[in-house]
Formats: C-alpha cells, sequence, structure tokens
C-alpha cells in the first residue's frame, strides 16, 4: 500500500508494542542472522530447536523521494545468541551522509554505530531518550534488557539500505552479556567475509 506523501494523513501503532494494525511487519528470524554471529554454533543449535522472532519492523511505506521523511518502529526481542544479545542485523545508509533519530518507547537498548573510518560509539536508551544516529555512521539495535526494545525510527526516505558492508564485514564491536550486564568487546570477526 502506498499513499499520497502530498496530502497530510495519519497512522497508528501500540505506544506499548510498537505494532501497527496499518502495515504488516517485515521479520527477521534467527536463520537470517547466519553468518552475521560470534558464536555460530550456539545460532545454530537455537536453530535446530526453534527459529525464534529475533527482531521485526513496521516501514509505514514513503516513496524514496529526497524530500519526504521514511519512519516506522522497530522491536528486537530479549534474548541472547551465546552471550550475544539479540540485534538487528544493522546497516549503513546507501546514500552514506543520511542521519537517523532512533526513539525509544519501551525496554532498553543500545545502539551501535561505527563509520567507515573506523570510529565505533554507541549510545544506551530506555523509553523517553531519542539517539541521533549521524551520517556516515552505520546502526545496529542491540536488545539488553529482558523485555522487548521498541523504538520509532525517521530518516530522509531517499537513504535507502546498504546491509550488504555489514553482512560480510560485521561490525568492529560485539555487544555481549558480562556480570549481568552488556559489554562491548572487540569482534574477531571483523573484515573475514
Ligand atoms: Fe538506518
Amino acid at each position: 500500500m502506498s499513499y499520497n506523501v502530498d496530502k497530510s494523513s495519519v497512522f497508528s501503532f501500540a505506544l506499548d508494542t510498537g505494532i501497527s494494525k496499518d502495515r504488516e511487519s517485515s521479520r527477521r528470524y534467527l536463520s537470517n542472522l547466519k553468518g552475521m554471529v560470534a558464536d555460530e554454533g550456539a545460532l545454530e543449535k537455537m536453530i535446530k530447536k526453534e527459529d525464534t522472532l529475533v527482531y521485526e519492523f513496521y516501514e509505514l511505506g514513503v516513496p524514496e523521494n529526497p524530500g519526504d521523511l521514511a519512519f516506522g518502529t522497530s522491536i528486537c526481542y530479549p534474548g541472547k545468541i551465546g552471550d550475544e544479545f539479540f540485534m538487528t542485523k544493522g546497516h549503513f545508509h546507501g546514500i552514506l551522509d543520511i542521519a537517523e533519530v532512533y526513539l525509544c518507547i519501551r525496554g532498553r537498548g543500545l545502539i551501535l554505530m561505527e563509520n567507515p573510518e573506523g570510529d565505533c560509539t554507541y549510545e544506551v536508551i530506555t523509553p523517553g531518550m531519542m539517539v541521533y544516529v549521524p551520517k556516515r555512521y552505520a546502526h545496529r539495535s542491540i536488545n539488553i534488557g529482558k523485555e522487548p526494545f521498541v523504538q520509532f525510527f525517521a530518516f530522509r526516505a531517499d537513504a535507502g539500505h546498504d546491509y550488504g558492508t555489514i553482512e560480510t564485514k560485521g561490525f568492529r564491536k560485539l555487544v555481549v552479556e558480562q556480570n549481568g550486564d552488556f559489554a562491548l568487546i572487540d569482534n574477531p570477526k571483523w573484515g573475514k567475509a
């Protein structure tokens, strides 16, 4: 379903779950993370038991025009693969120079960011906190809490998504559980396809 972006319009999503009845969500399961996690053995074992839903997102279908805004909600469920928290695949924008905002509406999560020059940074957000993801930074949402990590996001509609760079190189940092909290560690597989 597309809509006329030259007229005003209203969308709805539940403030507790992030679910929108206006669209179907796009869903990513454990099997979609193959090749992207630190402990592939743990991942395989989990998939054999059940191919759990890791995250889903509702994109509300704005056409990719530079003057428009794309937006929606993202829901990352709680869980771990080995010691690594459930996370989204993450991406650079196809047009690298486009920023994005993420507003947390439920849970506790971490936005992991890095730019092509290797600068790595992160922010931890809880409901009411918003991260400004600067242009040029790849970004991944990670659930470091015990309930769904739900966010609203918005970015320039023509940004596009480069998933391939992260799928092949990974992020330089991993976010794992250590002593009951999160810790960032170097990704030993970074850069190795
Ligand atoms: Fe993005």
